[in-house]
């Protein structure tokens, strides 16, 4: 059983939310447990220029509001920087932040895309990247595992996914890098604001060429489908692609990279799975649990509503805090030790309800893929330096992680 100390942890009152540099430290999960004992659904003040909002740490608070598209929106932003900002300009356009009827026609349209069935191919394609990126670092003394191997799979598959011409690449994956997730100390938010209209532009261009080139990937199948005999308009496409390219990329490639480090932390663990003693299937959901890389979505409320035994006013910003959801002891037992056995594992990491993670199955599929690479050709994985956590409010993980693996 792994005990953590609330009464070193931060007190809940003087702890800013908003600021990245609240998610360097290292004293996060007693930080979370002591929101969770005394403050469960916390009214965040106010910082400069920003409104206050609502903070909710527990599971089930959590799974009611992501549940409820009846007296929340996410029309008006879904994670903190657009929600404090007064809204995301993508609203009714893009799924994550579109409501009732269009999201399910437009959520309906792409879940062909991303069925099982569907991305059999893909699937395959991951395998191959996946097998093809660890034989070659194994033969490496050392190396930068978040350069070498993390940032090409998710990147790679969903980029295979919309078909994008590789030399693009590497500038999508630079400008993915500065949105959301700023990934360095001196990335500012304009920084941010002109990688988000630079990936936007691109798409739009690459939009127009397709619908003259058209294939069988889900750009094409962007440009063509019909909604009740309509095309999706111009801005639907773009935000829709922006969305695929960063949901696809970021969260996969960060729990990647936790995935490995996680390995390193807790050898037993490792030697638990290389042994077989442990489906590839149950330690997938131990991992995407541990690593939580989005920490946390969020809503307004449309009316008056209870969330956790507190008032919020119609109008409310509502922060759900995965990233203390999927280690609430009253879930989940002894939650602060990484036992890649865990059943049941129901966490929040994919979201739940209308908005559920789209690319769940895709995410999935590639850890498991990471997963089973490792235990097949890795037998021993070391840290030869000092990873360094990405500054954000959004994303939790690493942006680097030198290690040295031995071939099996
Ligand atoms: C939605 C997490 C991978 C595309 C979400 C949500 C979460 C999430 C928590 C819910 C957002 C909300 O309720 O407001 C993750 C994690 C991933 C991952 C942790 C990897 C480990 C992917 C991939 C793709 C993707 C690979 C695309 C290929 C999307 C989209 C939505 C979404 C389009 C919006 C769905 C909707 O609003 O109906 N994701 N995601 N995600 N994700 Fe992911």
């Amino acid at each position: 059983m792994t005990t953590i100390d609330l009464a070193s942890a931060p007190d809940p009152l003087t702890v800013d939310l908003t600021d990245p540099g609240t998610f360097v430290r290292d004293d996060l999960h007693e930080m979370w447990a002591r929101f969770r004992a005394e403050r469960p659904v916390h009214r965040h003040p106010e910082t400069p220029g920003r409104p206050p909002f609502w903070v909710v740490t527990r599971y089930a608070d959590a799974m009611s509001v992501y549940k409820d598209n009846k007296n929340f929106t996410s029309e008006r932003g879904n994670v903190l920087a657009t929600l404090l900002a007064g809204g995301d300009s993508a609203a009714g356009k893009m799924l994550a932040v579109t409501d009732g009827a269009r999201h399910r026609a437009i959520r309906n349209m792409m879940l062909k895309s991303f069925s099982p069935r569907a991305l059999q191919h893909v699937v395959a394609g991951v395998r191959k990247r996946t097998s093809d990126l660890i034989g070659q670092v194994v033969a490496k003394d050392s190396f930068d595992y978040a350069r070498e191997v993390a940032e090409h799979i998710p990147m790679g598959t969903i980029c295979d996914l919309m078909a994008i011409p590789p030399q693009d690449r590497p500038q999508l994956l630079a400008w993915n890098k500065k949105t959301l997730s700023s990934e360095a100390e001196n990335d500012s938010l304009d920084d941010q604001v002109m990688a988000r209209n630079e990936i936007l532009l691109y798409f739009s261009d690459l939009a127009r060429h397709r619908r003259r080139n058209l294939g069988d990937d889900v750009l094409s199948t962007l440009v063509t489908a019909e909604i009740d005999g309509e095309r999706l308009s111009e801005e639907e496409i773009i935000f829709n692609c922006y969305s695929l390219i960063l949901g696809g990329d970021e969260s996969s490639r960060v729990s990647s990279i936790s995935t490995v480090l996680a390995f390193i932390q807790h050898p037993e663990q490792w030697r638990r799975f290389k042994a077989g003693e442990v489906s590839t299937n149950v330690a997938t959901e131990e991992v995407l649990r541990w690593a939580t890389p989005a920490m946390h979505f969020g809503r307004r409320a449309l009316v008056d509503v209870e969330v956790g035994g507190e008032r919020i006013a119609a109008g409310d910003i509502v922060t759900l805090w995965n990233t203390s959801a999927n280690f609430d002891e009253s879930v989940f037992p002894d939650p602060f030790t990484y036992d890649l056995a865990r059943t049941p594992n129901k966490h929040l990491t994919f979201g739940y309800g209308p908005h559920f993670c789209l690319g769940a199955f895709l995410g999935r599929e590639e850890l498991k893929a990471l997963l089973d690479e490792l235990r097949e050709n890795v037998a021993t994985m070391e840290l030869v330096g000092t990873p360094e956590r990405i500054r954000s409010n959004f994303l939790y993980g690493y942006r680097n992680l030198p290690v040295s693996f031995g071939a099996a």
